[in-house]
């Protein structure tokens, strides 16, 4: 359905050829040519302070229903009306942890911790929105294919709503609360043969097959819930933009996001400089900071194989946008080990912190840029975890109880007899 052009009214764009679809639109993808819809916001009827006061105001008269990501609905999802399904989320905090920035080499870094949002991942806020939107325009079932987060967010964010959800994982690929998860919240849960490339393939022939309202990032409204990462960051600092801001990427939906909130932030007049994006990838899922060292002149696809199983992708859909996203921001895409990232995940934990392995990619990733002198040890960093310590149990007590020889910072629990002495001894060994 092709609709004419209407400048002042929120609606999707395909990416790709432009051609314009009203707000209301279940496709998940441009019909004439398969590209990825981005949404092109109603001008809101404020900018510059005007706009940032009204968010303040808004968290200070808890007009937000608590969330972090309503609390920017003007350029969020404007038209979201009485069909909002909030937890709520968002409001996640900013960290400073001496330790992990010693580590990592740069004094002024800070930690977005996304796992502190309802499902323990930043999914959260894109799926608030995508899922006010299913409900919007009467959708009866929603899915997703994901390495986990994704779907356990769907599935509490579907439940709330009373939708069904239909959720398509890599069998033996998902970490083990992310699998639990969406089984408590009651999605049907599909357990496919193949990995996460194969997953987005067949979710996607399914919904327009099936008539399912597809709910993955590459889904407009995903993308807009999830710049309030980005955006509650900005606020957190008094709009005073840091150096860089970075970021673990798969799929790169998140990646993507981000540019469009920087690039709306700024032309909101919301800040007056735009933060360098940095996303990091797993060495072994790594086409997108490949293809960054040919600038971007070549697009690659891998078999992807790392620890780090969120970011296990090898094809990833939001590439386009994520380039602009980098394009746009002077920003960067580099890859780290799985040893780098766990290491980096042992620092974060052992702060007190604690995330999971994805999550630890960004400040590995913000280590290996210090040591490549592309971020200053005296810049200001953020980097965004992602997800919660206890999303992935297994990868946990594999590094600390399992691995041989035993990693730097391995902390292995100590069996004892039951008897004070046993106790004294371990104390003074
Ligand atoms: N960190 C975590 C913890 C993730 O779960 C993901 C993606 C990412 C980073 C990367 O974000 O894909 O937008 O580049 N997880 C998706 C999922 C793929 O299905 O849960 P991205």
């Amino acid at each position: 359905m092709t609709v004419a052009a209407q400048p002042f009214a929120t609606h999707q764009r395909c990416a790709k050829c432009s051609t314009l679809y009203p707000d209301t639109s279940p496709a998940p993808k441009c019909v004439a040519c398969g590209g990825l819809l981005e949404i092109v916001l109603a001008p809101p009827p404020l900018k510059g302070a005007e706009l940032r006061a009204l968010f303040a105001q808004r968290r200070a008269d808890g007009s937000d229903m608590g969330s972090g990501v309503w609390r920017y609905r003007e350029i969020v999802h404007p038209s979201a009306g009485e069909h909002v399904v909030s937890h709520p989320e968002g409001n996640t905090p900013l960290l400073a942890r001496p330790r992990v920035s010693r580590w990592a080499g740069v004094e002024g870094l800070l930690l977005k911790h996304e796992g502190h949002n309802p499902t323990g991942s930043f999914k959260d806020r894109g799926m608030t929105v995508g899922v006010t939107q299913a409900r919007r325009i009467g959708a009866r079932a929603v899915a997703c294919a994901s390495t986990g987060n994704t779907s356990a967010s769907l599935a509490a964010y579907a439940a709330q709503a009373g939708l069904q959800a239909l959720v398509f994982v890599p069998a033996g690929q998902v970490a083990l609360g992310k699998l639990a998860q969406s089984l408590a919240y009651g999605a049907r849960t599909l357990l496919v043969r193949g990995d996460f490339d194969a997953c987005l393939a067949l979710v996607q022939q399914a919904s327009e097959r099936l008539g399912i309202y597809l709910l993955n990032s590459i889904n407009p409204f995903r993308v807009e819930g999830q710049k309030t990462i980005a955006l509650e960051v900005l606020e957190q600092l008094g709009w005073d933009s840091p150096d860089w801001l970075v970021l673990p990427a798969g799929n790169l939906g998140n990646t993507a996001a981000f540019g469009k909130a920087v690039r709306e932030a700024f032309d909101l007049g919301l800040i007056s400089k735009v933060p360098r994006i940095a996303a990091v990838q797993a060495e072994g899922a790594s086409p997108f900071a490949q293809s960054f060292r040919t600038h971007f002149a070549t697009r690659y696809t891998v078999k992807a194989e790392t620890i780090a199983t969120a970011i296990k992708i090898g094809d990833p859909a939001s590439f386009d946008r994520a380039v602009d996203a980098i394009r746009y921001s002077n920003g960067v895409v580099t890859s780290v080990t799985d040893d780098e990232i766990l290491d980096a995940k042992a620092v974060i934990d052992a702060a007190g912190v604690g995330c999971e392995p994805a999550s630890a990619a960004s400040v590995a990733g913000a280590r290996r840029l210090v040591r490549e002198g592309v971020i200053g040890p005296s810049d200001r960093v953020v980097a965004v975890l992602t997800g919660h310590v206890l999303k992935d149990p297994g990868a946990l007590l594999r590094y600390h109880q399992e691995m041989s020889p035993a990693p730097p910072y391995a902390n292995p629990p100590v069996e004892i007899d039951a008897s004070i002495e046993a106790v004294e001894r371990v104390l003074e060994g």
